[in-house]
């Protein structure tokens, strides 16, 4: 019952960080991703009970509002279509300006410096930094990419990335469940990416 009472808790404070973040997430599908990668993000935390679900919640939903700051096709054209594009100078950007808007979004709300900086330290470098710092790190890292197994996810990311679904669901394969950390997040994967590849006809189209 204490558990249920905390995690009812930790879902109401959740509401808040969406609510206070809401502008930031007009851009860039943030108002699909985010939502669909925090069920991943909450299903992992269930779980790890030895994680703090509270702070996985908030980096995930925090994480990419630092998008907001930068230029619509720049994002695409420099983030998500050019060579090395993981590594380019727009993904470092939305990383800093990620941690330069949670920070006052996160003090309004009366969280301490502490939780700040887990919080941020979670959002600098979860794109560009190539290991996890903690379980929390891990969880976001991988609900980060869950989503995109989703028809959702793929049918937004064929855009971005200007593939179709069959190529794209064979990128999901080859080049995201590898980088996945923990094997609960590789085992819905391959079971939202078995289910979308059927919905979406990917072995044709
Ligand atoms: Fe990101
Ligand atoms: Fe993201």
């Amino acid at each position: 019952m204490a558990t249920e009472t905390a995690t009812s808790n930790t879902m109401k404070v959740h509401k808040l960080v969406f609510k206070a973040a809401e502008k930031y997430m007009r851009v860039r599908k943030n108002d699909v991703h985010i939502p669909i990668s925090f069920y991943y993000a909450m299903r992992l935390t269930d779980e790890y009970p030895d994680a703090d679900r509270e702070l996985v919640g908030v980096a995930i939903i925090l994480h990419d509002i630092g998008w907001y700051s930068i230029d619509e096709d720049d994002i695409f054209k420099k983030g998500f279509q050019s060579e090395n594009f993981m590594q380019s100078d727009v993904r470092y950007l939305h990383e800093s300006e990620g941690v330069r808007l949670a920070k006052p979004l996160l003090k309004d709300l009366g969280y301490d410096e502490e939780f700040i900086d887990k919080v941020c330290t979670i959002i600098d470098g979860h794109d560009t930094r190539g290991f996890a710092k903690s379980l929390e790190d891990e969880i976001v890292r991988d609900a980060d990419k869950l989503w995109r197994f989703t028809q959702t996810g793929v049918s937004v990311a064929c855009d971005w990335f200007k593939q179709t679904p069959g190529q794209y669901c064979a990128r999901l394969h080859a080049d995201i469940i590898p980088v996945l950390h923990l094997k609960e997040s590789k085992q819905m994967a391959l079971k939202d990416l078995e289910m979308t590849e059927r919905m979406l006809q990917a072995d044709i189209l």
